[in-house]
């Protein structure tokens, strides 16, 4: 008999141009999840999400077709996969809304991430930041995923769309999958070249802190040969050197290698051909991905054709999750 299989979900907002870290440390697992057969994975790109800060519209509509192509450029195959965009899906907002009714403004104003973004934007927070976790919650809940590949910095998140959903089945009846985080064993944590200790981000000042998906070959050279390092001049994969040890999680996410695999290999060599290295690596990555790319984006009808179907599928699986919510809190069903 064919086991049910566990059900992945994951999204990544169109708030930004997507870097080197996102590739590494997601997509490429996403790619080798969905490829494994063992799943049914959701991937979405989550706009409702993006707008909980201030988007120009414009720029809203181009990241959100590129991130889909970026999805698609990377491995993600609509065939085996459910691909679609947040907000052509309204199950999303509509299930937001009521679990919002389920969640303690006190356990929403505890999280991280906007106690962070309100002491940035100060008085012009919008609720939707302190809402955005209750939205990630419905995102995850309305397909009972099983398994949420995310980064360190969504557990909290998770966390909390876990206990929304114990709290919902204890009210009412078992309803939910309480899901669980899916951090990879060899999810890469790519870091901020200028600053190593901290996770490389796409809404960070200083862009010669990351390398952006669609940076051109000689950009990405640049940022890598300036990338900060130290002055021990020894290639070693060790928390006293968090540049060097950076470069050499990127070159084994992208070559396979092991850390001491690497080290061996520059034993007695400087940096500066480790990091010529590290580039030339980064570049026959990404270019293949960046051309195909290109190549969805010009052929506008055949994205939309994947978005189309991919919200069709997922409309049809979380509704029927969000038609037992409705009837559990009590309302009448539409006739
Ligand atoms: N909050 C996530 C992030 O910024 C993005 C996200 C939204 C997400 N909804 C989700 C991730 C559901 C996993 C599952 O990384």
């Amino acid at each position: 008999m064919e086991e049910k299989k566990k059900v992945i979900f994951s999204g990544i907002q169109p708030s930004g141009n997507l870097t080197l870290g996102n590739y590494l440390g997601a997509l490429k697992n996403w790619v080798k999840l969905q490829d494994e057969n063992k799943y049914e994975c959701y991937f979405c790109v989550v706009d409702l999400h993006a707008i909980t800060v201030r988007q120009e519209p414009k720029d809203l509509r181009r990241r959100t077709l590129e991130v889909l192509a970026i999805y698609l450029a990377a491995g993600i195959d609509p065939k085996k996969t459910t691909l679609f965009i947040q907000s052509h899906v309204s199950t999303h907002s509509e299930a937001a809304w009521l679990l919002n009714c389920f969640t303690y403004i006190g356990e929403a104003s505890r999280m991280t991430q906007f106690k962070d973004k309100s002491k940035r934007y100060g008085e012009a927070v919008s609720v939707g930041l302190l809402d955005y976790p209750i939205l990630m919650a419905a995102d995850i809940l309305l397909y009972n995923a099983d398994l949420v590949p995310v980064g360190k910095d969504q557990t909290q998140h998770l966390e909390m769309a876990r206990n929304i959903a114990q709290r919902f089945n204890n009210l009412y009846s078992p309803t939910f999958v309480i899901p669980e985080g899916y951090i990879p064993e060899d999810g890469a944590k790519i870091m901020d070249l200028q600053e190593p200790t901290k996770k490389m981000s796409k809404s960070s000042d200083n862009p010669n802190s990351y390398i952006l998906i669609m940076d051109q070959p000689e950009v990405i050279r640049r940022k890598i040969n300036r990338c900060v390092t130290d002055s021990i001049g020894v290639v070693n994969y060790t928390d006293e050197q968090p540049g060097i040890k950076n470069l050499i999680t990127i070159l084994g996410a992208i070559n396979g290698l092991k850390p001491e695999e690497i080290v061996e290999k520059y034993k007695g060599k400087g940096y500066s051909q480790f990091k010529e290295d590290v580039a030339d690596a980064i570049v026959g990555e990404l270019e293949p991905i960046q051309q195909k790319v290109q190549s969805f984006l010009s052929d506008k009808k055949y994205l939309e054709n994947i978005y189309k179907s991919g919200a069709e599928k997922a409309y049809y699986v979380s509704n029927k999750v969000l038609r037992k919510m409705q009837k559990k809190i009590g309302f009448i069903p539409k006739a």
